[in-house]
């Protein structure tokens, strides 16, 4: 962990301005700097979302056509004809670009909240169905998830969709990460010094790692590793765990795993003034590009 520490000496004199000792004081800056990193990525968030809710639209129409017409052309192709392939290309094509513009266009809307009293256990079980599925669809072997569920709270205050999304993420990164298998732990517990302020959940696995050079880009829109990746992933994460008020951290080793820690605190008021924004009909609308 790096604290960010200022220090200023001051000499101690006595009567006759003879030097007889000094007062070294340190301030720890961590906090401060902290919030300067987040308030930086806020700017270049919100720039970000400017420019991809305008161009996602663009895109997205000429797209549909694209793929509409070469599925018009494939059906006239016979099996055995090599163009047949060419004409899948490109709807597989379009349809990469599709998701990435939708990723875009999540990541860049402004994320309306719709509380819920909810379940955590059963929020990740939603998430895990879905990871289930991915698993089966795509013929992953040797993978296994562990439920390690050690607290659950009725009326936990949330919108469990964003969460189950925000989990969803993180364990499909967590099953990209071992290719030749491995094991992955969803774990929940309380976190807080004296008393527990709240839900920590967990996900942990036995995969590559990340490179120490490159653990401070990964919650950076567009930042990925893999070859078809968007690099959207964990900026959602992100945005949704921060609209909770929450916090996100990670811990990594090359080539013996990852674990991503999500702390959502129970007695949160989500208070209007953090985000700039006001109840609405139950819903809460989080600041345009947080
Ligand atoms: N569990 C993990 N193990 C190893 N590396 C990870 C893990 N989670 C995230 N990463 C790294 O962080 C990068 C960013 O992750 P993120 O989910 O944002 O994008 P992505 O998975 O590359 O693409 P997508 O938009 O499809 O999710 C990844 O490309 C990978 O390098
Ligand atoms: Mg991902």
């Amino acid at each position: 962990m790096v604290k960010w520490v200022e220090s200023s000496v001051s000499l101690i004199k006595d009567t006759n301005e003879k030097t007889i000792g000094a007062v070294e004081v340190f301030r720890d800056l961590s906090e401060i700097r902290e919030l300067e990193t987040r308030l930086r990525s806020a700017d270049k968030l919100a720039a970000l979302g400017a420019m991809a809710a305008s161009i996602a639209h663009e895109i997205r129409n000429p797209l549909n056509g694209i793929e509409g017409f070469s599925a018009l052309l494939g059906r006239d192709l016979d099996e055995s004809d090599p163009r047949k392939k060419l004409v899948k290309n490109i709807i597989h094509g379009t349809k990469n670009l599709n998701k990435t513009i939708t990723e875009l266009l999540v990541f860049a809307r402004p994320l309306r909240l719709n509380f819920k009293n909810s379940s955590i256990s059963e929020i990740l079980d939603k998430a895990l169905f879905f990871v289930t599925e991915e698993i089966k669809q795509k013929g992953i072997q040797n993978v296994t998830i562990r439920k390690e569920y050690g607290l659950d709270m009725d009326g936990l205050k949330c919108d469990p969709e964003k969460l189950q999304q925000a989990f969803l993420n993180l364990c499909l990164n967590a099953i990209q990460s071992m290719p030749s298998g491995g094991n992955v732990v969803v774990f929940t517990r309380s976190y807080g010094n004296d008393e527990p302020e709240g839900i920590q959940v967990g996900i942990r696995d036995t995969g590559i790692g990340i490179k120490n050079e490159v653990i401070q880009k990964i919650f950076d829109p567009f930042f990925t590793t893999k070859q078809d990746g968007t690099g959207l992933g964990l900026a959602i994460v992100n945005k949704i765990v921060e609209a909770h008020n929450g916090k996100i951290s990670v811990e990594s080793q090359e080539n013996k795993g990852t674990a991503f820690y999500v702390n959502l605190p129970v007695n949160c008021d989500y208070e209007c003034e953090t985000f700039g924004s006001r109840w609405e009909n139950n819903e809460f609308l989080v600041s345009q590009y947080l």
